[in-house]
């Protein structure tokens, strides 16, 4: 009898999932084991495409790794039974200072693509943002959540083309706009280089091999309707991806590099919410941002894909905030892969941190559902690592609580 109720509660605990994906997801402890799971899943270019950065991919490593150069300074015995993670963002409440940032071509990965990341965050309650490369258009985003949403945009050489993505994007109701400023040029990036790398993905006989190797991936892939550049469809001189290019070829005739500050009125003269500058990598450019009244700066180096040798902009949070903290907000962006990451940049005077390549391998691992795991496992930890340090609420974390490493 004994026994049996034993084996019985043995058996209970390890009661088998029917649900493929969550069987899966069930296995996954951090986003380490989502990337190794995306890129098992999808075919090498994709992967690759997504994990790889620029020339030698030290800024995408330091990105990472810069958030150990800060250690904690936990107290102790302070009751922690409830930890609150709710702060404000632009005025409303977030239920974690966490936010959505926007990367192209998420159907590469997942054929719901940026649908199934703007729904789970919806579910979050965080910030969505689109990318202007996305592979959904700004409607059919507003279609599918409620939810905050933001649009990123670049500045192309094509301004109707831009004003015009600007008026949809008011009135789908986005909340604001980021306009990403460390895209003059394509960075280079050599993975992409190395296999020829083209957007939309090619399936073809050369690709054949690697098709068969991940069949569930091609299947998907196979089964969806084309990947666009959904932003730009129907757009005559813009190339809408129809036709595979390489995103250098694409980036660098379509953007203009002769963006400067003067831009950044014109978006002011054309969008009336709020607005941020993606991409800000000194306290120099901040300040200048600030000066010009810009809701929001966020620093980042496009996860290290762009200038190789950029600084981690988890470096970059304490002298920024000293700069500008209170004139703007400060979202810091790239390398964040816990929720202890995000409350070291809280403490250090950021508002929020955003992801990209977390929810990317979420989705190329799970789909909508691995989307939710990332988000419930950064929120989780963030939770975590402010009752391991005595901290009930965000307003409560100052940088007291670091202490930088030599
Ligand atoms: C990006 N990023 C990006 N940024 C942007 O402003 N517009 C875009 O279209 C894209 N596209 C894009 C694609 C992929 C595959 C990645 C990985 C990134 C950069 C993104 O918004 C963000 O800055 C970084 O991803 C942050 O670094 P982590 O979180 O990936 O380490
Ligand atoms: C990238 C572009 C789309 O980082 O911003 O690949």
């Amino acid at each position: 009898m004994g026994m049996i109720s034993t084996l019985r509660s043995v058996v209970r605990l390890r009661r088998y999932e029917r649900d493929r994906t969550l069987r899966r997801l069930s296995k996954v402890a951090d986003v380490g084991d989502l990337r190794a799971m995306a890129k098992k899943r999808m075919p090498a270019g994709c992967f690759d495409y997504i994990d790889g950065a620029a020339q030698d991919e030290v800024t995408a490593a330091a990105n990472v790794s810069g958030y150990g150069d800060y250690y904690f300074r936990p107290r102790v015995l302070r009751d922690v039974t409830s930890v609150d993670t709710t702060t404000t963002l632009f005025g409303s409440d977030v239920p974690v200072p966490l936010m959505i940032a926007p990367t192209g071509f998420d159907r590469i990965a997942h054929s719901q693509g940026e649908l199934a990341v703007a729904r789970a965050a919806e579910r979050a309650g965080i910030p969505y943002s689109l990318s202007t490369m996305g592979t959904r258009s700004i409607e059919e985003i507003a279609a599918v959540s409620d939810g905050r949403k933001w649009f990123q945009v670049y500045v192309w050489r094509d301004k109707p083309l831009l004003k015009e993505m600007l008026e949809r994007a008011a009135v789908s109701g986005f909340e604001g706009i980021m306009i990403t400023v460390d895209t003059a040029v394509l960075g280079r990036r050599e993975r992409d280089v190395r296999r020829g790398f083209s957007l939309p993905p090619k399936v073809g006989l050369d690709t054949l091999v690697d098709g068969v190797l991940h069949p569930r991936w091609t299947l998907d892939f196979l089964r969806a309707e084309p990947i666009q550049f959904a932003n730009v469809k129907g757009s005559a001189d813009v190339g809408d991806g129809s036709t595979p290019v390489t995103l250098a070829e694409y980036i660098n005739s379509q953007f203009d590099p002769a963006l400067s500050w003067n831009d950044i009125e014109w978006f002011r003269e054309n969008w009336s919410g709020l607005m941020m500058i993606k991409g800000v990598q000194t306290v120099e450019d901040a300040e200048i941002a600030a000066d010009m009244g810009l809701d929001g700066v966020i620093l980042s180096n496009h996860g290290g894909r762009q200038l190789d040798f950029a600084p981690p902009p988890i470096h970059l949070v304490s002298p920024v905030a000293d700069a500008v903290g209170g004139r703007t907000s400060i979202i810091c962006d790239g390398g964040v892969r816990r929720g202890s990451d995000i409350v070291k940049a809280l403490a250090m005077g950021a508002d929020a941190c955003m992801i990209g390549r977390a929810y990317f391998y979420a989705l190329g691992a799970a789909g909508e559902k691995g989307v939710d795991w990332v988000l419930d496992f950064l929120k989780a930890g963030v939770e975590h690592t402010m009752a391991l340090s005595g901290i009930g609420s965000i307003k409560e974390l100052n940088r007291d609580l670091i202490e930088v490493r030599d």
